[in-house]
C-alpha cells in the first residue's frame, strides 16, 4: 500500500523497516475509538465551516460504513498497514476519493492517537471497575455464609489470635474498594481530550476542540498542546493502579493456595478450578490462583516497560511511545483474565469451618487473652504476659493446650486466677472481645458487610 505520507520520500520503505514500524497488529483493537473519534472530527470541521457540511456529512457517512463493515466482518483489517489511523483513512479514500482527503485537516495522528488511546482505555476501566465490584461482592458473600467460623489469624505465618473467617474476607473487599477508588480517579485525569493539539504546538485552522471533547465525552480538554501528544501519565497511572490490584489478587491466591493444601485444609476449591496432575492420581492442583499469582509479575513487567520506555524521551511525540499499546493492553488483558477466573473460584470455594477451627484451637492464640484476663484482675500488662507465656510453656511440657490445663496448674502460676478463666480464653469469647471498630467480632464484621455493600450499591 503506498504511504498516504509519501511526498518528501517516495515513501518506499524498507520491508522489513516498515513490518518493524508497524503497530497495525495490536492497535486495530482500537478501531472503533478511531473511527467515533475521527467522526467527531469530520462534524467539527464541518460545524467550523473548514470543510463544507456536505463534505462533513459525506466523511461522517463514510466512517460510519466503514465502523460497520469491520463489525460484521465484511472488511478486514490490512496487516500491512502501518496503523489503524492510516488504515481507516485509507479507506476512507478509497471509498470516498478526494473528499476522503480531508479528513486529516487540522490533526495528526499524534493527538490522534493519544485520543483513542484515552478513549479505549477509560472503556477498559468501566469494564474493569464493574469486575471488581463483582469479585467484592462474591468476597462479601462468602463473609456472609461464613460469618461465624473461626480461624487462626496469622502474622509472621505464625498462628497468632483467633479471628473469623469473614474478618479475612472483608479485608480483601477493602483492598478492592481502594482499587475502584484508583480507578476513577486515574479516570478523571484520562478522560481529558488531547484531539485538536495536532502535531505538536496547536493549529491556525479555526477548530473546536472543547466540541470534539464534549461530543467524545470527555469532561474537558488537555490545556497544553506539547502535553497533549506527549503524555502518557494516563498509561502509566493505570498500570500503577492495576500493579496494585493484582499485588492484591496475588496475596488472596496465595492464600487459596496455602489454605487448599494438606497442611492447612481450610477451604476446597471447586474442582472445575483445579487441576490434575499426569503423573500422580491423588493431585489437585490449585493451578488457576498460581496463574493470577504468577501474571502478577507481568502486569508489573509492563507498568516497568513503559516508565523505563518514556523516562528519556524529549517531548513531544516520539516513536518510542508506540510501545504504550502493547504494554497497556496486555495489562488491561492479563488483569481482566484474572478478575475473570477470581469471582468463579471464589464463588465456588468451600470453606472448611470445622478445621479452620480445630486450627484455631492450637498454637495458643489465646495466650493473648490470658494474659488480658490477668490484666482484668489487677497485673500489670507485662507481668500478666510474663506469666501467661509460662503457662503456655507448662502446656508445652505436659502436651494440652490452655483450655484442658488444670486450675491447680494455673493456680501455681497465679493466685489470682480463678474458674472463669476457661470461659475468658474461649475461642468464641476471644473473638467477640474484639469490639473494637474494625476488629474481628461478628458485629464489626457486619457492619463492614454493611458498609461494603453501601458502597457497591452506590
Ligand atoms: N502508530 C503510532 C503510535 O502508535 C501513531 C502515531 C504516529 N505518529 C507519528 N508521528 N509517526 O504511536
Amino acid at each position: 500500500m503506498a504511504k498516504l505520507w509519501a511526498g518528501r520520500t517516495s515513501g518506499e520503505v524498507n520491508a522489513a523497516a516498515d513490518d518493524f514500524n508497524s503497530s497495525i497488529r495490536f492497535d486495530s483493537r482500537m478501531f472503533r475509538q478511531d473511527i467515533t473519534g475521527s467522526m467527531a472530527h469530520a462534524a467539527m470541521l464541518g460545524a467550523r465551516g473548514i470543510i463544507t457540511p456536505a463534505e462533513a456529512d459525506a466523511l461522517i457517512a463514510g466512517l460510519q460504513g466503514i465502523l460497520d463493515d469491520l463489525e460484521a466482518g465484511r472488511l478486514t483489517v490490512d496487516p500491512a498497514a502501518e496503523d489503524i489511523h492510516m488504515f481507516v483513512e485509507q479507506v476512507l479514500t478509497e471509498r470516498l476519493g478526494d473528499v476522503g482527503k480531508k479528513l486529516h485537516t487540522a490533526r495528526s495522528r499524534n493527538d490522534q492517537v493519544a485520543l483513542d488511546l484515552r478513549m479505549y482505555l477509560r472503556g477498559e476501566i468501566d469494564e474493569i471497575s464493574a469486575s471488581l465490584k463483582a469479585l467484592a461482592a462474591v468476597l462479601t458473600k462468602q463473609a456472609e455464609a461464613n460469618i461465624d467460623v473461626i480461624m487462626p489469624g496469622y502474622t509472621h505465618l505464625q498462628r497468632a489470635q483467633p479471628i473469623l473467617f469473614s474478618h479475612h474476607m472483608m479485608a480483601y473487599a477493602m483492598m478492592l474498594l481502594r482499587d475502584m477508588d484508583r480507578l476513577a480517579d486515574c479516570r478523571k485525569r484520562m478522560n481529558l481530550s488531547p484531539i485538536g493539539a495536532c502535531a505538536l504546538a496547536g493549529t491556525s485552522y479555526d477548530t473546536d476542540r472543547r466540541m470534539e471533547a464534549r461530543e467524545l465525552g470527555f469532561d474537558g480538554v488537555v490545556r497544553n498542546s506539547l502535553d497533549a501528544v506527549a503524555d502518557r501519565d494516563f498509561c502509566l497511572e493505570l498500570m500503577s493502579a492495576f500493579s496494585i490490584l493484582m499485588m492484591h489478587l496475588s496475596r488472596l491466591s496465595e492464600e487459596l493456595i496455602l489454605w487448599s493444601s494438606w497442611e492447612f485444609r481450610f477451604i476446597a476449591l471447586s474442582d472445575d478450578f483445579t487441576t490434575g496432575s499426569s503423573i500422580m492420581p491423588q493431585k489437585k492442583n490449585p493451578d488457576m490462583a498460581e496463574l493470577v499469582r504468577g501474571k502478577t509479575g507481568r502486569v508489573y513487567g509492563d507498568l516497568m516497560a513503559l516508565l523505563t520506555a518514556m523516562k528519556g524521551l524529549p517531548l513531544a511525540y516520539n516513536k518510542d511511545m508506540q510501545e504504550d499499546k502493547e504494554a497497556v493492553f496486555d495489562a488491561c488483558d492479563t488483569v481482566k483474565a484474572c478478575l475473570g477466573i477470581c469471582i468463579p473460584m471464589l464463588d465456588g470455594m468451600t470453606v472448611l469451618g470445622e478445621n479452620t477451627r480445630r486450627a484455631a484451637q492450637t498454637g495458643f492464640i489465646n495466650a493473648t487473652d490470658l494474659a488480658d484476663y490477668l490484666v482484668g484482675k489487677g497485673l500489670p500488662f507485662r507481668t500478666a504476659y510474663k506469666i501467661s507465656g509460662e503457662l503456655v510453656a507448662e502446656c508445652i511440657r505436659r502436651g494440652c493446650v490452655l483450655e484442658e490445663l488444670p486450675m491447680e496448674a494455673y493456680r501455681a502460676h497465679s493466685e489470682l486466677i480463678g474458674e472463669d478463666v476457661y470461659a475468658a480464653i474461649d475461642l468464641v469469647s476471644c473473638v467477640e472481645k474484639r469490639t473494637s471498630e474494625g476488629g474481628t467480632c461478628r458485629a464489626s464484621v457486619e457492619s463492614q458487610i454493611a458498609y461494603v455493600k453501601e458502597v457497591l450499591n452506590a
